[in-house]
């Protein structure tokens, strides 16, 4: 990859990333327009972000039962998160060890994985078990075949995936959220609904600019900043990750059982949250594509996967508490919140097409950021220094 001669325009681009990697983004600058839509740029930030990086991929708790399976691409690559009949969550390369076929499609539970192709069947182990019309093979060892698995992790009950196999473990860099989300007990909620978006025309880095609150007054005024004034958010910043949050407007609250509590839920609120976690909403960003929306009664966690520069895949899976699900109502309040995601997703979606089509016209220039766009801050500067530090020794500026 940084074998091949970049272009100049390319250059030009890192030559802009390393100063702001090499200051901590001191100017408060977005990156340069050209980084959200070169495909050089793309393919550094998918050996060096994506694929060397842990990647969210969904939840624990979508494989709960042996023998259940969610198929999911990332990065072009199919992937199958699976729990085995040993109770094992594994992730496995979504591909038979035969020629190549994709073995499972979207979700379900299964006792065996065959192959729609020719039919070799493997367990929910991955090992294969039987391989139709093989025994003539001149060295084919049955019980040496299996399906390949990729590095994953479990972190809070969320899947993420390390396609590399290198990365150095994943909780021990969030371990400063871990205090701040134990209340929630998020390892122990459920996935009530997925609400696939496919594919959106914008970088993967602009719905990361999206998610600052900076925008409520002026694209979400019924949706979010009636309740929560953008200018009020706060924001904690890691160095894999962010935290934001925005208080609800005092004069709205309500009284809950634990005190009071943000108006607008669609569930009773958990219990043993603290004044703060009832009275704001959180967003926690695991850079490069985790964002979970948390708020006392349920979660939103939105899952980005760039397919090229430019454009990337979304989906959204609605997080409940798993004593939620018994509430008689639950259908109906889960249906409104869909549909609240819905209405601010709505809102969402032409500004960040827009957003995207400026920064191909070739008239963009980099843009000064607010104090509330902290995370616009630290997203570039985190994208910068994934570029261009030399740690490999072949680091992309050192092609020049
Ligand atoms: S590709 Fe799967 S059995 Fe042939
Ligand atoms: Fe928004």
């Amino acid at each position: 990859m940084a074998q091949e001669p970049l272009s100049q325009r390319t250059h030009t681009t890192l030559e802009a990333m390393a100063a702001v990697a090499s200051d901590g983004n001191a100017a408060w600058l977005t990156l340069p327009p050209d980084a959200y839509c070169n495909p050089e740029i793309f393919a550094l930030e998918k050996e060096r972000i994506f694929r060397s990086g842990w990647i969210a991929l969904g939840r624990a708790d979508e494989v709960a039962q042996t023998g259940a399976y969610v198929a999911r691409d990332v990065l072009g690559v199919p992937l199958a998160m699976v729990r085995g009949h040993d109770g094992m969550l594994r992730v496995f390369t979504n591909m038979c060890r035969h020629r190549w076929m994709r073995l499972l499609e979207g979700s379900g539970r299964k006792a065996v994985m065959t192959c729609p192709y020719h039919a070799w069947a493997y367990g929910m182990d991955g090992r294969l078990r039987s391989a139709p019309d093989m025994d003539r093979h001149p060295c084919l060892d049955k019980a040496e075949i299996r399906l390949e698995e990729v590095a994953h992790e479990v972190w809070q009950g969320f899947v993420y995936v390390n396609l590399d196999g290198k990365a150095a473990p994943l909780a021990p860099r969030l371990a400063d959220l871990d205090p701040r989300l134990a209340a929630y007990g998020l390892k122990d909620w459920v996935t009530a609904a997925t609400i696939e978006c496919g594919e959106i025309p914008w970088d993967w880095k602009v719905m990361q600019d999206n998610g600052e609150c900076y925008h409520h007054a002026g694209l979400h005024p019924e949706t979010f900043q009636e309740t929560f004034p953008g200018e009020e958010a706060g924001a904690q910043i890691g160095r894999d990750w962010t935290l934001l949050w925005t208080p609800a407007r005092e004069a709205l609250l309500q009284d809950g059982p634990d005190g009071k509590v943000m108006p607008g839920l669609f569930f009773p609120p958990l219990a043993g949250l603290d004044g703060f976690q009832r009275r704001n909403f959180l967003l926690v960003y695991v850079l490069p594509n985790f964002f979970i929306y948390l708020q006392p009664d349920c979660g939103l966690l939105i899952r980005v996967v760039p397919l090229a520069a430019g454009r990337c895949a979304m989906a959204a899976d609605v997080l409940v508490p798993a004593a939620t699900r018994n509430l008689p109502d639950y259908a109906e309040r889960l249906a409104r919140l869909v549909a609240f995601f819905e209405r601010f997703n709505e809102e969402d979606t032409p500004v960040n097409t827009a957003i995207q089509q400026a920064l191909e016209s070739g008239y963009a220039h980099r843009a000064p950021l607010s104090h509330l766009e902290a995370h616009n801050r630290h997203v570039a500067w985190w994208v910068a220094q994934a570029l261009t530090r030399d740690d490999a020794g072949q680091g992309a500026l050192a092609a020049e």
